[in-house]
């Protein structure tokens, strides 16, 4: 038995007797590593630079669940519908028929950024047929979504670069009401909510640690020069509730997408 402690509304229990009823990942390595997978109802951010693979981690969490009769949507803000399906396609997800059974939704939009004259609005175009009204702010973003969740009752919502939403939300007070208000309504509807945040490569960009704070977990994707090579590694540096394993893990990206390796250590 479990002998580790956490601390939970003031008292000190012991992990195994809290009751977190765990999602798969849909990434075998990576639910070792958390115990299990992420918490059910939670929400959890991936961040990396790019192409370090957060939206393919994104598809195994929605594609395990299309598997399990989960249903998922997908919003992006950073890539069109013809490449995210040719994508999924390509690394063996049946996202066709996925989309038409309605096991999966998948919203595009484009950040719109209108000059006014004290200054500039944000706002986010879909071309769906679910979005007749056109362009939308983010709290009207924010429900069509959940009205979305609510008709499929999807239980996996991805939202794929948190980029443009923090350019809508404005300042940084903004940020934390807009983005954690609708953190909160999805996890409300027992969803597990994933988002994406595309970290600067420049060390030190002003905004790369500020969306942290926005998730109860958070895995860090990172492509690191070793021996001669790049390595892919994930670590998980917060999972609020979860005893989880804390050094990098490797993995890699193949035609069969993420595979995860928690056993491997990395080279000195
Ligand atoms: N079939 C594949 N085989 C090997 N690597 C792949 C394959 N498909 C994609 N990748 C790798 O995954 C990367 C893209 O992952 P992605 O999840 O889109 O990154 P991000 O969303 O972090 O920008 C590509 O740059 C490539 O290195
Ligand atoms: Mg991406």
């Amino acid at each position: 038995m479990s002998q580790e402690l956490y601390l939970s509304g003031g008292q000190i229990v012991p992990v195994s007797q809290l009751e977190m009823e765990r999602v798969s990942s849909g990434v075998t390595g990576l639910d070792e590593a958390l115990g299990g997978g992420y918490v059910r109802g939670r929400s959890v951010l991936v961040a990396g630079g790019p192409g370090t693979g957060k939206s393919i981690l994104s598809w195994h969490f929605l594609f395990d669940g299309v598997s399990k009769g989960e249903t998922g949507i997908l919003l992006s803000l950073d890539q069109d519908e013809h490449m995210i399906r040719a994508d999924m396609r390509q690394l063996g997800w049946d996202v066709d028929s996925a989309v038409n059974t309605e096991a999966l939704t998948i919203l595009c939009g484009t950040l719109r950024v209108i000059p006014r004259e004290t200054g500039f609005e944000y706002l986010v175009a879909f071309n769906h047929p679910l979005f007749q009204e056109q362009p939308l702010t983010m709290g009207r973003l924010s429900q069509m979504v959940l009205k979305r969740a609510a008709e499929t009752d999807a239980k996996r919502i991805v939202v794929d670069g948190i980029g443009p939403l923090l350019e809508l939300a404005g300042n940084s007070f903004e940020i934390r009401q807009l983005i954690y208000g609708f953190i909160r309504d999805l996890s409300s509807r027992d969803a597990t909510v994933l988002l994406t945040h595309e970290l600067r490569t420049i060390p030190g960009a002003v905004n790369d640690e500020m969306p942290f704070f926005i998730a109860d977990g958070v895995i860090r994707l990172d492509m690191l020069y070793t021996s001669g090579d790049y390595v892919r590694t994930m670590r998980i540096v917060k999972m609020r509730g979860v005893s989880h394993l804390m050094r990098p893990i490797m993995f890699k990206i193949t035609s069969h997408g993420i595979a995860a390796f928690p056993e491997t250590r990395l080279p000195e």
